[in-house]
């Protein structure tokens, strides 16, 4: 049976609450104190349609998922569905102007350029969500600054006519020696989501790691792919263990080729800047002084399920479950690199989460210039393939990376702004650009492949020097986005 419009708005309140979700109605009236996101988001949306609200934050399979099939209540005549009028809004205009007054493509020469265009066109609390950080966000802008108290001791009068860069991750040859890392809620910031960046990431020849809370589907990012294109899974680790199970197994049989367990999040980091948007956003009702408290921003709405208690006796389980490599992402230090050597892993992602997380988590270069001469030390060095992640916006930060020990590097923010920006075309000339300075600066330091790159051709004496001496990182200052003081109500 077909409903119509008119028989779902009648269910328009906490008590009996439907909403309809690609054309299908669904009662969620008892599922309403269960939502992760809160209540209020959903009521906003009783006895309406929810689409638009709904896309970008679920993946498409969720209500098929996590409500019960009794509340499936079928077709909608979407036809006889009121259209709410569509008021565009100050921001909408200003964000239709800047998308108009966007540069062009070829004007984008380096990857902050596309931060720079996607802080004006991305909408406030995609923005707000992507761009955040932990705390003060000093540590995320730390992490772009220690590659830049890196210098390199270039060889010279070397023959460097051909150079390649291309090397492995995980037994995968690839063609650059990066990967498109995990970060969640693709389409907040295009409406093709994630399978956007499977595509660049074919063209270009580079793996892509698939979030756990990704807003196109599982399934939809491993179908995106094709032929024999290499993606790997994040897990954010379930409390309920037989969850966690079934998305390890079905990754494995769908063909994922790394199991990367996020590490440094038992619980989300506090994200002023989206916590903010997702606030004024709300309307909290200043006049009675009553704040609601779903002013946790997207990050934490989404990530209620995940399993604080998870530990170092974990790891055999995930070993008895999957033969994928498995690695860490989010390590922090050399005596858990060490500790994951003993625990018999594949490797590690040196990561603070792209700032996300802890404030004050050092950066992962630094991370990784502590590790690797210890791991020589130890003679551990072949025994795990060891990934740095976090402000990595230029070829000569790869370049760092690698010559310090890292097998690759995950890039996260520049794609996203880069695909908010300018869509496939965005991402696809960012990944253009950082092959021509991979090739322009392995010539300059004087290497044709990246087996020549070591640790002598860098200077790495200021890097543990955190603050002093340091240049202004002038480009980034640019388009940093302050972190705003709370707005001045008017007194009433
Ligand atoms: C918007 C956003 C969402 C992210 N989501 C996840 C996630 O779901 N799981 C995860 O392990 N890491 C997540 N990360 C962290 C990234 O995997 C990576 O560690 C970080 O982005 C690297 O820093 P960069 O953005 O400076 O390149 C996210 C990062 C951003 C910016």
């Amino acid at each position: 049976m077909t409903l119509t419009g008119a028989e779902v708005a009648q269910h328009n309140s906490k008590d009996s609450c439907w909403v309809i979700v690609h054309g299908k109605a669904y009662d969620v009236t008892e599922f309403l104190p269960e939502h992760p996101g809160g209540q209020k988001i959903i009521l906003k949306y009783a006895g309406k349609d929810a689409t638009e609200e709904f896309e970008p934050i679920h993946p498409p399979d969720t209500l098929d998922k996590y409500l019960d099939p009794s509340k499936h209540l079928g077709p909608v005549n979407m036809a006889t569905v009121a259209i709410e009028e569509k008021v565009e809004t100050a921001e909408d205009i200003e964000k239709r102007e800047a998308v108009a007054l966007r540069p062009a493509l070829a004007e984008m020469y380096n990857l902050l350029d596309f931060e720079a265009v996607a802080k004006r066109v991305m909408k406030r609390t995609a923005w707000a969500y992507y761009s955040s950080a932990a705390d003060d966000e000093i540590t995320m802008r730390e992490n772009h600054a220690a590659f830049q108290r890196i210098w390199f001791r270039p060889k010279i009068l070397v023959d460097v006519e051909k150079v390649d860069f291309s090397t492995t991750m995980l037994g995968t040859k690839v063609s650059m020696p990066f990967y498109v890392t995990a970060t969640a809620l693709g389409k907040l910031g295009h409406p093709e989501g994630e399978v956007l960046l499977t595509r660049a990431s074919r063209k270009h020849d580079v793996i892509q790691m698939i979030p756990t809370l990704a807003s196109c589907s599982f399934d939809e990012i491993m179908d995106a792919a094709e032929g024999d294109q290499v993606q790997w899974l994040q897990l954010y680790v379930n409390k309920d263990r037989d969850i966690t199970r079934k998305i390890v197994e079905h990754a494995e049989r769908r063909g994922c080729k790394g199991l990367f367990i996020t590490v440094d999040a038992p619980q989300l980091g506090r994200r002023e800047k989206d916590m903010r948007t997702k606030f004024t956003d709300d309307g909290a009702d200043v006049q009675s002084g009553s704040t609601t408290d779903n002013s946790q921003g997207a990050a934490r709405a989404i990530s209620s399920f995940i399993d604080p208690a998870l530990s170092w006796a974990d790891i055999p389980w995930f070993q008895s479950i999957t033969k994928m490599p498995i690695l860490l992402k989010g390590v922090q230090r050399v005596e858990d690199v060490i500790k994951a050597v003993e625990a018999g892993v594949q490797g590690v992602v040196l990561s603070n989460h792209g700032g996300r997380q802890l404030e004050f988590a050092r950066s992962a270069i630094e991370v990784l210039a502590e590790t690797m001469p210890v791991l020589r030390e130890m003679g551990l060095e072949d025994k795990i393939e060891i990934y740095v992640d976090g402000g990595v916006r230029r070829a000569t930060d790869i370049l760092k990376a690698l010559c310090l020990g890292a097998k690759g590097v995950g890039i996260g923010r520049p794609f996203l702004y880069a695909m908010s920006a300018y869509g496939f075309e965005g991402v696809d000339r960012a990944m253009a650009l950082l092959r021509d300075e991979l090739e322009m600066n392995m010539r300059l330091i004087g290497c044709t492949s990246v087996e020549e790159l070591n640790p002598s051709l860098l200077d790495v004496r200021s890097l543990g020097a955190h603050g002093n001496g340091v240049p202004k990182d002038v480009l980034s200052a640019a388009v940093y986005d302050q972190l705003r003081n709370p707005p001045q109500r008017s007194k009433l």
